[in-house]
């Protein structure tokens, strides 16, 4: 179904004259066909993260209550502690691979890719934070924990983290929240997007910094909403309008949001499409039983939420909406920048901005 769904997708995509109202942005094949032309490179996962038996598993446990934060002692063949080990940007180019290679493989996900939710895992892990109390962010992972992961908010977000727990067992060195993050980062790369530098440093947290529920964004709201939970985190309109353009990917659910549909024709590429389409299109409510949304007038297939249109109301975000709706480099500089941002809001690094990773994409 998924597969079907990718492959009519991306016979649109090529079958769309240039002209027309919903051509996609100029992309690469690599990054038109994400998924597909990766699923030759199958690995194995979780049972080779087991193979060392239970005691490995125990000291394992032991090393990571000594170590935390991506320090952590080296095994050799004899299993005996051999001096500390810092984990290297190759170290973290691994868990990478692994994270591309998963996306490569598990194409069972909306669209064919599971990279749509591991954006929104990272956004929704690292968008709760408050700068006035300096709490929330992705430092602490707790949306591991009820009640945060149970906040309405979340919903849908199990998939996301269950998707990461493989690589988390092959790799258990590293927190939870510099995983998350960092699969923020690979997933706009391996869809076709810009590179997105990413450093470690993150230490997870118990259940008592979980963050109360109503930090992150209500789409049914309009952009005074927008603005106070994103001044909130310390981000200015141009970051603002940038970030939300992150809807180029996946789609709403019923079951989760209650929202429903895709915001473009290819929601397994990174572009500026959700910007285009904004300006360009017509949008009218949707008449329908659920919540209000909008749908274009020229398919009735595409969607948007009142938040989306919030972003063409208020002149302070359209100015960016039709800068990127026209420059696809200018939106991907900037979102790189504000993702970076967004990614390490309260995080307490010893790194500096200058020692961030750039990983390499898969082939
Ligand atoms: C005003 C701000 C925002 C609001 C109100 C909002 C709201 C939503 C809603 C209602 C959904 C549908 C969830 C579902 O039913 O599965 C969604 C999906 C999504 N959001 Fe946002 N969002 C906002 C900002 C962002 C930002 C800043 C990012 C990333 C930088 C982002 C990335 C995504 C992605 C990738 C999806 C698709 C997930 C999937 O396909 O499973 N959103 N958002």
């Amino acid at each position: 179904m998924a597969a079907a769904a990718r492959t009519a997708s991306r016979a649109f995509l090529r079958s769309t004259p240039a002209t027309s109202s919903f051509r996609p942005a100029a992309r690469s094949t690599r990054a038109l066909l994400p998924t597909q032309v990766r699923a030759s490179t199958r690995r194995g996962y979780a049972s080779e993260a087991g193979k060392g038996g239970s005691s490995s598993i125990a000291i394992w446990a032991g090393l990571l209550g000594l170590g935390g934060a991506g320090a952590y002692f080296y095994l050799n063949g004899e299993k005996t502690p051999k001096g500390p080990f810092e984990a290297t940007q190759a170290d973290y180019q691994k868990v990478y691979d692994e994270i591309a290679a998963r996306l490569a493989n598990e194409t069972d996900y909306d669209d064919g890719s599971y990279g749509p939710v591991l954006v929104r895992l990272a956004w929704h892990a690292s968008g709760t934070y408050d700068k006035e109390t300096n709490t929330g962010g992705s430092n602490g992972s707790t949306m591991r924990f009820a009640p945060e992961s149970d906040h309405g908010a979340n919903a849908g977000l199990k998939l996301a983290r269950d998707f990461l727990e493989p690589v988390k067992a092959k790799f258990p060195w590293i927190t939870y929240s510099d995983l998350w993050t960092l699969a923020g980062s690979a997933a706009i790369q391996e869809l076709g997007g810009p590179q997105v530098p990413w450093r470690p440093g993150r230490e997870d947290k118990d259940v008592a910094a979980c963050t109360p529920d109503g930090r992150l964004p209500d789409a049914a709201k309009d952009h005074r909403h927008i603005r106070d939970v994103f001044i909130r985190m310390g981000f200015d309109d141009r970051e603002m309008v940038a970030l939300i353009g992150a809807h180029a990917l996946g789609r709403a659910h019923k079951d989760r949001s209650g929202f429903d549909g895709p915001w473009d024709f290819s929601p397994t590429v990174f572009s500026n499409e959700f910007f285009r389409l904004l300006v360009e299109e017509k949008w009218n409510q949707r008449k329908w039983e659920g919540p209000t949304q909008f749908t274009d007038k020229g398919t009735s297939t595409l969607m948007m939420l009142p938040t989306d249109m919030a972003l063409i109301k208020d002149k302070g975000f359209k100015q960016h909406v039709e800068r990127y709706a026209k420059d696809n480099d200018a939106f991907f500089k900037e979102f790189s920048d504000v993702y970076v941002k967004l990614l390490e809001l309260g995080v307490p690094f010893q790194s500096k901005p200058e020692d961030r990773f750039v990983f390499k994409p898969s082939e």
